[in-house]
C-alpha cells in the first residue's frame, strides 16, 4: 500500500489533474518517456474519441506497477448458463406505459459483495450503441474482497442511500456517503469497500457520452453545482500480489479473469478523465422568487449530451431541501407528461409531491407521455396552503435518472415482489372538481 491512506482530494470538474504518490513519478515535459520513473509503465487512459474537441476530451496517463494487459484469460462470470441481475437486457417487446414503483430492493441474505449486490431495473439503448442508460440498484453487505471490476460499457454514477462507499480506484480513494455521489469513468478498475456493513443505492450506467455540468444560459457564471466542489483523489497505489480475480462488464455481460496483482497499482497520474465525487447538499438550488414553476431542468447537476443539441442522452436531477415562496401557485411539482422518460429515486427523508408510498430506497418511473403528478393527498393539501408566507422543504434529497429514450423495465424488476402493484391508487382520490357556470 501507500504510505499514506489518508483521504485527500483535488477540486475542481474536467480539470488537467496531477498527483503522485512518490515524489517524482510523474515525467515532466512529456507523457511518454523512453525509461519510466521509478521503472513505472505509462499507460494512456482514454474517456472520449482522441479527436473529440478540446472541451470535451478525457484522457489521463497513468504510470503503474504493471500495464492494464497483464491478467489471465475472460470467460463469463459464473459460466455459461448464469442469470446475472446485473445486465443489460431490456428486451425488445411490449413496454407497459404503466406507471411504476417499487419499494426499497431487499438487503441480501446472504452475503453479497457491491458487484454480486448489483440489480438491474430498466434502461435503454445498448453498450455497443455507445448511447442509453442502464439503471440499477445495488444491496449488499461485505467488502469486495481480492476482487476488483470495472465497466466497459459506461461510465457509473453511484448513488448511495443507505450506508457509506469506500471506493479504491486506479486514480486514488473516493469515500462517499448518503447525499454524495460518485463518478467512476468507463473503463477504470475499484474495488468497493462497506464500512457501514449493510448497503444500498442506486447505479447509473451511462453508455453516451460523459456526464458533465450543464451550460448556465441566463443563470450566469455561478450556480447550481459550481465546479470547484467536486473532489478527485489523489493518487494511492497498491503493491500487492495475490490470488485475485478481475470482473469486467463488457457488452451487457460479466466477464472474469485471474489476476495476479492489486490492478489498483498507479502510482502517478496525470489528465481530466478521473473518478470524482459531488456532495448533493453543496447544490446551488434555484426557482421562481414570483409564480410558477421553473422546469425540473433547473435541479440538473449532471447532463451527458446526445447528438441533438439540448436533448440529453440522460441528465442526472435532483430535488433537494429547498424554500418555497412562489405566489399564486400550486408549489409542489404539478401534473405533467413529457417526451422524456423519468425514474426517480429517493435517498434521504420523504419527496414533496407525494404524501406517501416513496420510500428512501425506493423508484419510480414515468416513462414518455405517462400522466404523473402529487397524489391526491397532496394536491389538496397544496391547493388550501397558506401562500401568504413562504414554505421551506427540509429532510427531502430527490433525484431522477432523465433520458430521451423510453425506459424499458427488466423483467426481473416487473415480477419482482418488491414492485408497488397498486401505485396508480395514489390518483384515484383526485375528485372531480368541474364547476361549469350555470
Ligand atoms: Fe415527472
Amino acid at each position: 500500500m501507500s504510505k499514506s491512506t489518508e483521504l485527500r482530494y483535488m477540486t475542481g470538474f474536467g480539470n488537467e489533474f496531477a498527483s503522485e504518490a512518490i515524489a517524482g513519478a510523474l515525467p515532466v515535459g512529456q507523457n511518454s518517456p523512453q525509461r519510466v520513473a521509478h521503472g513505472l509503465y505509462a499507460e494512456q487512459l482514454s474517456g472520449s474519441a482522441f479527436t473529440a474537441p478540446r472541451g470535451q476530451n478525457r484522457r489521463s496517463w497513468l504510470y503503474r506497477i504493471r500495464p492494464a494487459a497483464m491478467h489471465g484469460a475472460f470467460s463469463l462470470l459464473g459460466g455459461a448458463d448464469a442469470k446475472p441481475r446485473f445486465h443489460n437486457d431490456f428486451g425488445d417487446g411490449p413496454v407497459t406505459p404503466d406507471q411504476l414503483r417499487w419499494d426499497p430492493l431487499p438487503l441480501p441474505t446472504t452475503p453479497t459483495d457491491f458487484v454480486d449486490g448489483l440489480y438491474t431495473v430498466a434502461g435503454n439503448g445498448s453498450p455497443a450503441a455507445q448511447q442509453g442508460v442502464g439503471i440499477h440498484l445495488y444491496a449488499a453487505d461485505r467488502d469486495m474482497a481480492g476482487r476488483f471490476f470495472h465497466d466497459a460499457d459506461g461510465e457509473l454514477l453511484l448513488v448511495p442511500q443507505l450506508g457509506r462507499l469506500r471506493i479504491a480506484t486506479e486514480m486514488g480513494v473516493l469515500e462517499v456517503e448518503p447525499q454524495q455521489i460518485a463518478v467512476v469513468p468507463r473503463g477504470v478498475r475499484f474495488r468497493v469497500e462497506l464500512p457501514d456493513g449493510p448497503s444500498r443505492g442506486y447505479v447509473l450506467e451511462n453508455f453516451g457520452a460523459p456526464l458533465r455540468l450543464p451550460e448556465l444560459g441566463p443563470i450566469g457564471s455561478n450556480g447550481l453545482a459550481n465546479p470547484r466542489d467536486f473532489e478527485t483523489p489523489v493518487a494511492a497505489y497498491e503493491d500487492v500480489e495475490g490470488a485475485f480475480e478481475l470482473v469486467a462488464k463488457f457488452q451487457g455481460h460479466l466477464w472474469r479473469a485471474d489476476i495476479g496483482h492489486s490492478p489498483l497499482d498507479v502510482v502517478g497520474w496525470h489528465g481530466n478523465c478521473a473518478p470524482y465525487r459531488y456532495d448533493l447538499r453543496r447544490f446551488n438550488t434555484i426557482g421562481s422568487i414570483s409564480f410558477d414553476h421553473p422546469d425540473p431542468s433547473i435541479f440538473t447537476v449532471l447532463t451527458a449530451p446526445s447528438d441533438t443539441p439540448g436533448t440529453a442522452n440522460v441528465d442526472f436531477a435532483i430535488f433537494p431541501p429547498r424554500w418555497l415562496v412562489a405566489q399564486h401557485t400550486f408549489r409542489p411539482p404539478w401534473f405533467h407528461r413529457n417526451v422524456a422518460s423519468e425514474l426517480m429515486g429517493l435517498v434521504h427523508g420523504a419527496y414533496d409531491a407525494k404524501a406517501e408510498g416513496f420510500l428512501p430506497g425506493g423508484c419510480s418511473l414515468h416513462n414518455c407521455m405517462t400522466g404523473h403528478g402529487p397524489d391526491a393527498a397532496t394536491f389538496d393539501k397544496a391547493s388550501n396552503a397558506d401562500l401568504s408566507r413562504p414554505d421551506v422543504v427540509t429532510d427531502t434529497m430527490a433525484f431522477m435518472f432523465e433520458t430521451r429514450g423510453v425506459i424499458r423495465p427488466a423483467a426481473q424488476a416487473l415480477e419482482a415482489a418488491h414492485r408497488q402493484r397498486d401505485y396508480q391508487q395514489c390518483w384515484a382520490g383526485l375528485r372531480r372538481n368541474f364547476t361549469p357556470p350555470l
